[in-house]
C-alpha cells in the first residue's frame, strides 16, 4: 500500500510511519517542516498536498494541538484554538481524502485518552477528542468506494515523557502498541471505530 502520514515527524506520527515501512508499504511524510510541506490548519494546503502526492490507500493523520488549562482558566479562544488545530484539521483532512484515496483505501485519525480518562488541564482536548470520535461512525458508515474510517485512541506515550506527570497514575503505551493500532486500522477492515491502546 502507499500511506500518506500527515505528522510524520512526530511522536506518534514516526511510530506510525514506521510501522507500516515495517510492514512493507510505502509511506509518504508530510507535516508544516518536513517531507510534503503541509499546513492541516488550512484547506487549500491540504488540497495542493493531495494534488502533490497522488494517489495513496492510506491516510493517516497524527497530530492536533490543544491548549491545556484548569477548566476555570480556559477561554472562548482557547476552545476555539483546540478545534480548530486539532478537530476541524482532522475533519478537513477526512473531507478531502473522501475523494482522494483509492477505492476501499482508508483515513485514520489520531484522537487520545482524554475522552475516557480526565486529568487535571484537559478539558479542551477532551472536547477536541470528543468531537473526532463521535464523528467517525457516522463518516465511516456514510464513506463511498468502500474507504474506511477510523480514529486512534493512544494513551500517553513511553516515548513521550514530557507529558507524563500530567498523566498521574496511566500506563504509557510502548511505541510498538500504538504502531500496531494503526497498522489495524490501515490493513484490517474495521471501520467506524475508535481504537483504544
Ligand atoms: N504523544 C502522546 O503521548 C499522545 C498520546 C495520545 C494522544 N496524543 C495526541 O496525538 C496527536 C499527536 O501527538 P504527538 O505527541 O505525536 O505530537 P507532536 O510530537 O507534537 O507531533 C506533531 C506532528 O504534526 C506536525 N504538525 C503539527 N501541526 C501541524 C499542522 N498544522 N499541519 C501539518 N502538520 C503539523 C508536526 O510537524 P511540523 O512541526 O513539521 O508541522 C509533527 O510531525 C496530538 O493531538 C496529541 O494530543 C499524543
Amino acid at each position: 500500500m502507499r500511506a500518506l502520514v500527515i505528522g510524520a515527524t512526530g511522536n506518534i506520527g514516526k511510530v506510525v510511519a514506521a510501522a507500516l515501512e515495517d510492514r512493507g508499504h510505502e509511506v509518504v511524510r508530510a507535516s508544516r517542516s518536513s517531507g510534503h510541506a503541509v499546513d492541516v490548519t488550512d484547506p487549500e494546503s491540504i488540497r495542493f498536498l493531495f494534488d502533490a502526492v497522488g494517489e495513496v490507500d492510506a491516510v493517516v493523520v497524527a497530530l492536533g494541538s490543544v491548549p491545556f488549562k484548569p477548566v476555570t482558566e480556559l477561554t472562548r479562544g482557547d476552545y476555539a484554538a483546540g478545534l480548530t488545530g486539532k478537530t476541524l484539521a482532522q475533519l478537513e483532512v477526512v473531507r478531502q481524502a473522501l475523494s482522494r484515496v483509492r477505492d476501499g483505501g482508508s483515513v485514520t485519525l489520531t484522537t487520545g485518552v482524554l475522552t475516557r480518562e480526565p486529568i487535571a488541564t484537559g478539558a479542551a482536548a477532551a472536547a477536541a477528542n470528543g468531537a473526532l470520535e463521535a464523528f467517525v461512525p457516522t463518516a465511516a458508515a456514510e464513506a463511498p468506494r468502500g474507504v474506511r474510517v477510523n480514529a486512534v485512541s493512544p494513551n500517553v506515550l513511553e516515548n513521550s515523557p514530557h507529558y507524563h506527570p500530567l498523566f498521574v497514575g496511566q500506563r504509557p503505551v510502548a511505541d510498538e502498541e500504538v504502531g500496531r493500532a494503526y497498522v489495524l486500522a490501515v490493513e484490517g477492515i474495521v471501520s467506524g471505530r475508535v481504537i483504544e491502546v
